[in-house]
């Protein structure tokens, strides 16, 4: 319980879904915590969420950031370090698909998954690392299972999501020497407002949870926790 007390642990995306839920998890082990999402409604609900866990308020820092924002997330850094003065931990989480094939894609929205799945993340990474290579600290980035599975209805998604396994393997050979570790954590189908959020109705939802669970040996589909539990372990 003892190894992440006061560890300064950022989080994207922690409004909602698995990021809202991995710093939930981590709340009882008396981190330092750094919430960064776009929505204040949001980040507030996490942080009452984690005071209620057994975190101290002081402990917690919102900050407003949009991922797809270079300034913004400068700002991220910089306050975290103003606040808290280290970083130990950085989990690129926030991420969004839409559902579209190549030949539907409208670039836009490519433009936009590609900035927040792919060079958030290496943008994050690149400015947090004078920090981890001092608190011999890691980055986790939360990717997913079709970055191994080319699924034509998410198409710019699927491959923001392999060109981030990818970003991971570069980062971990590049800071490895330096103490830094590097993973990834790869959900398949998790319960989230994602999927709603991509425009899917009731309907779809359920029937995709029904194909999911044909190929899911256990049975069962994924859960926030069994995505927070392993993030713990990596942290
Ligand atoms: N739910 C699943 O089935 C599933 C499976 C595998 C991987 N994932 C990945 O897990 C991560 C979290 O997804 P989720 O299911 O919790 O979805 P969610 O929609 O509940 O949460 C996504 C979070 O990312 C944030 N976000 C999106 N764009 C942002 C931006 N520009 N700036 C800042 N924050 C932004 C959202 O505000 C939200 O807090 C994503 O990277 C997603 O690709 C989800």
């Amino acid at each position: 319980m003892a190894s992440l007390k006061g560890k300064v642990i950022i989080i994207t995306g922690a409004s909602s879904g698995i990021g809202q839920g991995i710093a939930v998890h981590l709340a009882p082990y008396k981190p330092k915590l750094v919430l960064a999402a776009r929505g204040t409604a949001g980040l507030e609900a996490t942080s009452k969420q984690c005071q209620d866990a057994g975190l101290a308020a002081d402990s917690i820092l919102t900050v407003q950031c949009d991922v797809s924002k270079d300034d913004n997330l400068e700002n991220l850094v910089d306050t975290t370090i103003k606040t808290f003065g280290s970083i130990y931990g950085l989990v690129n989480n926030a991420g969004y698909g839409v559902i579209a094939n190549i030949e539907q894609t409208d670039m836009k929205d490519y433009d936009g998954i590609m900035n927040v799945n792919l060079r958030a993340p290496f943008y994050l990474s690149k400015l947090c690392m004078p920090h981890l290579k001092t608190s011999k600290g890691c980055v986790i980035n939360v990717s997913s299972i079709v970055s191994k599975m080319g699924i034509g209805v998410i198409a710019p998604y699927c491959l923001s999501k392999a060109a981030l396994d990818h970003l991971t393997h570069l980062l971990a050979a590049e800071t490895g020497p330096s103490g830094v570790r590097v993973n990834s954590v790869n959900p398949g189908y998790i319960r989230t407002p994602a999927h709603q959020k991509v425009g899917l109705a009731k309907e779809q939802i359920a029937q995709m949870e029904t194909e999911h669970l044909i190929g899911t040996p256990l049975g069962r589909l994924g859960e926030v926790e069994d995505v927070s539990k392993l993030v713990k372990f990596l942290l």
